[in-house]
């Protein structure tokens, strides 16, 4: 594996879920796979989880790790062709990445969308610099348009609670203060609409996501409608995707925060969200706190797609 950006990466998708949950059971069964090679994880952004998790995947897997915060006590970096670099910008993207490349085996990269430019942002312009100039395998830790490493906890998540062959997954938009990205919910219905689940996508109207993510989904703008007979909830906010409204809060309705009287509508749904989570915004403490909210060994699996991840990468340099 060369690249690792969306659900295609992967795939056929239940032998990539096998190969994890066969990871899971051994996770340091591949130590020598990773001997003398050096993962860099570079961030332009925070994160707690693709962190952690991530270097705690290349650790099990034999790897020396190294991280590098973009705005921390690095360079700041121009990104644009063309610019009279008199400013503040000491450093340009395109001699900074071949030089962290030249330090490393595999490059891991977290770079959200920046809401300026929807063109900029759906074209992945970090993320593809890093695939062209490195010279070295490059996987998306929650580029501008997805995050495919969460998207990949979540499915080995759904695998492992699953009650039925076919379940029903609701994701639905939430209530948060601030404008999110739609990478998350991107690649949740990327991942979803490849898996064997009944996939339905609720939100107000406003929030449609790009159809090159939401495909066949059923869309319904109903909530509760939605909700019925649930076998998971995915909560998540994210800002409006469509134009004149790309990157902006259309609404802040409280009454699409996840409560028991919502999970009350579902199939005795697990609750599931990405974390970080803003409480009594996405979901009531009540449910998050409950025994159906699967949130910690959701997050614990992202040590699990990113060993997979990076064990096919490992295994193909
Ligand atoms: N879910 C997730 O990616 O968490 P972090 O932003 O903390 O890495």
């Amino acid at each position: 594996m060369k690249t690792y950006t969306n659900v295609k990466d992967l795939g056929d998708l239940q032998t990539a879920v096998k190969e994890a949950l066969e990871i899971k059971k051994n996770r340091y069964a591949y130590k020598h796979l990773g001997e003398n090679k050096t993962l860099l994880m570079v961030f332009f952004n925070s994160s707690l989880r693709t962190r952690l998790s991530t270097q705690k995947a290349g650790m099990n897997l034999g790897m020396n790790t190294m991280v590098l915060d973009i705005n921390q006590g690095a360079w700041k970096l121009e990104t644009e062709r063309g610019v009279i670099m008199d400013g503040d910008k000491s450093e340009h993207i395109l001699e900074a990445i071949p030089v962290m490349g030249s330090y490393c085996d595999i490059i891991g990269v977290r770079a959200f969308a920046q809401f300026e430019n929807k063109e900029d942002d759906y074209q992945e312009k970090i993320l593809n610099q890093f695939i062209k100039y490195s010279g070295k395998p490059v996987f998306s830790m929650e580029a501008a348009t997805g995050h495919p490493l969460q998207a990949f906890a979540d499915l080995i998540t759904i695998e492992e609670y699953k009650k039925t062959a076919r379940p029903k997954v609701v994701m639905t938009w939430a209530p948060h203060p601030k404008a999110l990205p739609q990478a998350v919910p991107n690649s949740f219905a990327d991942f979803m609409n490849e898996a064997d689940v009944d996939f339905v996508i609720t939100h107000p109207e406003g929030y449609e996501l790009d159809p090159k993510f939401v495909r066949g989904a059923r869309v319904e703008y109903n909530q509760d409608k939605a909700l019925e007979g649930a076998d998971f909830v995915y909560a998540k906010n994210w800002a409006a995707y469509a134009d004149p409204n790309y990157g902006k809060i259309l609404s802040k309705d409280m009454s699409w925060t996840v409560t028991t009287q919502k999970m009350a509508l579902t199939n005795n749904a697990y609750f599931m969200h990405c974390l970080p989570v803003r409480r009594n915004m996405i979901v009531s403490d009540d449910v998050i706190e409950s025994p159906q909210s699967i949130v910690i060994p959701e997050a614990a699996n992202r040590e699990i797609s990113a060993q997979t991840v990076l064990k096919r990468m490992l295994e193909s340099l």
